[in-house]
């Protein structure tokens, strides 16, 4: 069970002491990328991934919330991210997973709350990660939505019976309360933003979600 803290909850003034403090517990860091277009939200991109990268060895794990992901794959792979993840809501994501993995990341593929599995289905054989979205994008902070976890068990079920080498990923509040239902439901990788940032040690709260996690896993 791996933990991906969310830099979008960081203090972006301060981010690698928070990547430091978060580092010694977590496997991945999540780098939320919003354009303002795709999602009524701005974030980080590119520069940020470039000024991360000779501060930490943790694969960055970049979640791209853009209306166009193929004008920025070139530039995140210069700035040393390690995972490009793009939305199945733009269309056809064959091109741009052929694209992210000739750049030497690994190809990732989301999909929103509303959004069925069936839609990610044809494209498991071209990932390594697949992303299921617990909170509709574009913000840190929400509510998670519990009906997702029908499509973590579909997915589940579908790479296992294939012997597919896809990492299912959960992103969207996740808490201590309530990771141990991901963990249940077959999850890899939880990304918690405010549910690690927000806490007054969040480190150990990296630590207690993969416990809780990791205890219901079946
Ligand atoms: C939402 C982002 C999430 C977000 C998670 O659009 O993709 O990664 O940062 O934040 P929390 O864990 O606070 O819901
Ligand atoms: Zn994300």
């Amino acid at each position: 069970m791996k933990v991906a803290p969310s830099l979008l909850a960081a203090d972006f003034a301060h981010l690698a002491d928070d990547v430091a403090r978060v580092a010694p517990e977590c496997d991945l860091l999540h780098v939320d990328c919003m354009d303002g277009h795709y999602v009524p939200n701005l974030s980080i991109g590119p520069p940020v991934v470039a000024s991360l990268r000779p501060n930490t060895d943790l694969f960055l794990d970049c979640h791209l919330m853009v209306d166009n992901p193929g004008v920025l794959l070139e530039a995140f792979a210069a700035a040393g991210a390690d995972g490009c993840t793009v939305h199945v809501e733009l269309g056809d994501p064959t091109p741009l997973l052929d694209e992210i993995r000739a750049l030497g990341m690994r190809p990732g593929l989301t999909f929103e709350p509303a959004t069925p599995f069936e839609a990610v289905e044809p494209y498991l054989d071209q990932i390594g990660l697949l992303l299921v979205m617990s909170v509709k994008t574009g913000f840190g902070g929400q509510a998670f939505i519990p009906e997702v976890l029908d499509k973590v068990r579909a997915a589940r079920r579908v790479i296992d019976e294939r012997g597919l080498s896809v990492e299912i990923e959960i992103d969207g509040g996740i808490k201590i309360d309530n990771a141990h239902l991901a963990g249940a439901a077959g999850v890899d990788i939880l990304v918690s933003g405010t549910g690690v940032f927000g806490q007054a040690d969040p480190a150990q709260a990296v630590r207690e979600i993969r416990e809780a996690a990791e205890a219901a896993r079946q």
